[in-house]
């Protein structure tokens, strides 16, 4: 898996994320399920899924969405970082669904993930009931960010936070979209995702300067 991390320097990369977040038998065992049944290698880096445990213990998080779950990985990190609760994982592909189940399985949280199959725009409305929450992260179809954005904004507790990875779009956030036409509407979305996290009124927000880019809003109102 080729994921940069900080500034850019792959030695950084490789020295910090073997001192603090090398997958354990736990993690590794998700990447090569999730692998030979055929599911893209898109997860987040073991460096990103040690910043949402992270970010999941400093906000005692214990209600929590994730939208755009694939094979579980994030959904693990998250749950180790949740002192109880549950996570509500959402996915639009129902194998990736079914390789979900079995790594929160494997990994203890069977009682404390909710895997709920379709597309998360259909599918968060029926969450509403069960908030508000104290974290939602984002790492799903980038044309629907902003709408997700804001459904964070409605549904999280004051102080809750908001977590949208792929933020800098793998470079071509800052792109014309007239000249990248294939993109132009994701760089559109990501912009209006952006602006609603530093302009909103709703979050006082930063992007974490990870490889991908790791947005995280605290609500405020
Ligand atoms: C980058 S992967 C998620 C990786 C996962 N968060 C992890 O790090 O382990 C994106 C996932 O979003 C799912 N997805 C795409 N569009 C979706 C939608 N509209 N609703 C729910 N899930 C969607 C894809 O099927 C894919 O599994």
């Amino acid at each position: 898996m080729e994921k940069s991390y900080g500034q850019g320097d792959p030695h950084i990369a490789e020295y910090v994320t073997r001192l603090f977040a090398q997958d354990d038998v736990v993690l590794g065992e998700i990447r090569t399920r999730s692998q030979a049944r055929g599911l893209p290698d898109i997860a987040v880096s073991p460096m990103d899924g040690r910043h949402l445990e992270v970010l999941a213990r400093l906000g005692n998080v214990r209600r929590a969405v994730e939208i755009g779950t694939l094979g579980g990985y994030s959904g693990v990190c998250l749950l180790r970082g949740m002192a109880d609760g549950v996570l509500h994982a959402l996915e639009l592909d129902p194998e990736c669904a079914d390789v979900a189940r079995e790594s929160f399985a494997r990994a203890g949280f069977a009682s404390r993930a909710r895997v709920t199959v379709g597309p998360a725009l259909t599918t968060l409305p029926s969450l509403v009931a069960e908030g508000p929450f104290d974290l939602v992260f984002v790492d799903a179809d980038k044309v629907s960010y902003p709408e997700y954005v804001e459904w964070a904004a409605d549904n999280l507790r004051v102080g809750g936070v908001v977590i949208c990875d792929n933020a800098f779009l793998f470079g071509e956030v800052i792109r014309e979209p007239a000249d990248a036409p294939n993109e132009a509407r994701a760089i559109l979305a990501m912009r209006r995702c952006h602006e609603l996290l530093a302009l909103g009124g709703r979050f006082v927000a930063t992007i974490l300067p990870t490889g991908e880019g790791l947005a995280v809003g605290v609500k405020v109102r």
